[in-house]
């Protein structure tokens, strides 16, 4: 049975920093009640021009080219994300069509903050089946485009950016190991945009009432919270066969640092075992695990070998962790083509495809 290696990994956040001073001018708060409460500092906006997609699109590129991978190498296209671009087509879609990745399926898979977990988990699972060699799991978020800028109890904790990894089949042994997924739909309630969707499609009176925005018990998310990532950390380990001492690292979703401290009491690990970057970012939701891994090599704290353990949680209710050996990036390969070049070409190939359908529209007919 292959194993699933994670062989690339990469990051695109927006240049545009709001800081809790920011958000003191929209809403009745301040910098310190927001660094006491959840440990941010402040958080990533996208502009008009970037979305889901090309946030995403550039984290993809970034881990093909840690990979020494071209889109055209990718069988598979898992996007995890609580703001996709349209409830169809999926996101996934968009950015195969960006980075011009030709051979790959692709859909979204909607777990919320847990969704990152949730795709690294099939992605690895597909790869260890032998249907799937070499997957793109990609974490992307626009959470600024659904809040409510005048709710304090939501606005200070969400920011922008996006994540990925690629996953590749290896007969060596290492990468993913043991895995967890879990759900709890009765507490659907307690973090979810309640319109939009088939249950209450937009109307003038979603719209007036907000409805339309993310709304959240954050207490009780906070309590859910506290009680599941140690939890899900020790299953991940244990099905690995793996001890909580072997673990170099553990990445958790950053939503609030006391929510990280008290997963780290739980667990009885010190803080230098979590790897922290909520103070830059922000709840990124999908794309905050792989952020903080991101930041996590590039700072030297998870090197070839390591064991690491990444952890979720998110609206649903889910939550979920993955155990996985670190494998680093492969040998560079001579290669002509870039992966960095795909997404100049990409549109070429797009209007092309486009251009086409309308061709074949005028010679067959439209009309059945
Ligand atoms: C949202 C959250 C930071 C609120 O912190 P909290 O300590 O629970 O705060 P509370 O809601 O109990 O509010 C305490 C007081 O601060 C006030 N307050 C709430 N938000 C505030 C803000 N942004 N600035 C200043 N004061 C605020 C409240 O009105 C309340 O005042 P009161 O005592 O006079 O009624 C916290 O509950 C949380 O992080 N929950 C988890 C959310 C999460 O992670 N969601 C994403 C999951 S993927």
């Amino acid at each position: 049975m292959p194993y699933a290696h994670i062989t690339g990994w990469g990051m695109s956040v927006p240049s545009k920093v709001l800081t809790n001073d920011d958000i003191s001018k929209m809403v009745d708060t301040n910098d310190e009640w927001i660094r006491e409460r959840t440990g941010i500092r402040e958080r990533r906006i996208a502009d008009e021009r970037q979305s889901s997609a090309s946030l995403g699109a550039e984290a993809a590129i970034a881990a093909l080219k840690v990979a020494d991978l071209l889109p055209t190498d990718i069988d598979l296209i898992i996007c995890a994300t609580s703001t996709p671009e349209h409830i169809f087509p999926a996101t996934a879609c968009i950015i195969q069509d960006k980075i011009g990745a030709t051979k790959a399926g692709a859909f979204d898979l909607s777990a919320a903050c847990s969704g990152f977990i949730y795709g690294l988990t099939m992605g690895s699972q597909a790869i260890r089946a032998g249907a799937n060699k070499n997957v793109l799991v990609i974490g992307t978020e626009t959470l600024s485009r659904f809040i409510d800028w005048k709710d304090r109890n939501t606005c200070i904790l969400f920011g922008d950016g996006a994540g990925a990894f690629v996953l590749q089949a290896s007969e060596q042994a290492g990468g993913a190991y043991g895995a967890v997924m879990h759900s709890d739909g009765s507490g659907s309630d307690l973090l979810t945009i309640p319109a939009g969707g088939s249950r209450t499609p937009t109307s003038e009176l979603t719209l007036r009432t907000g409805m339309h925005f993310i709304h959240m018990d954050g207490k009780e998310v906070f309590r859910f919270a506290t009680r599941v990532m140690a939890g899900a950390t020790i299953e991940a380990v244990e099905k690995s066969g793996w001890k909580l001492e072997d673990l170099s690292l553990i990445v958790p979703h950053q939503a609030n640092q006391r929510i990280i401290d008290a997963a780290a009491r739980s667990l009885k690990l010190p803080m230098d075992k979590f790897m922290v970057n909520l103070d830059r970012y922000g709840n990124t939701s999908t794309a905050s695990i792989p952020i903080a891994t991101v930041e996590a090599v590039q700072q030297g704290k998870l090197r070839p070998g390591d064991k690491v353990v990444f952890v979720g949680f998110g609206a649903g209710l889910t939550w979920g962790a993955l155990a996985a050996e670190w494998t680093g990036p492969k040998q560079a390969t001579r290669r002509v083509v870039k992966a960095e070049w795909f997404p100049w070409f990409a549109p070429i190939r797009s209007v092309l495809r486009r251009f086409g359908r309308l061709i074949e529209g005028i010679i067959f007919g439209r009309k059945s």
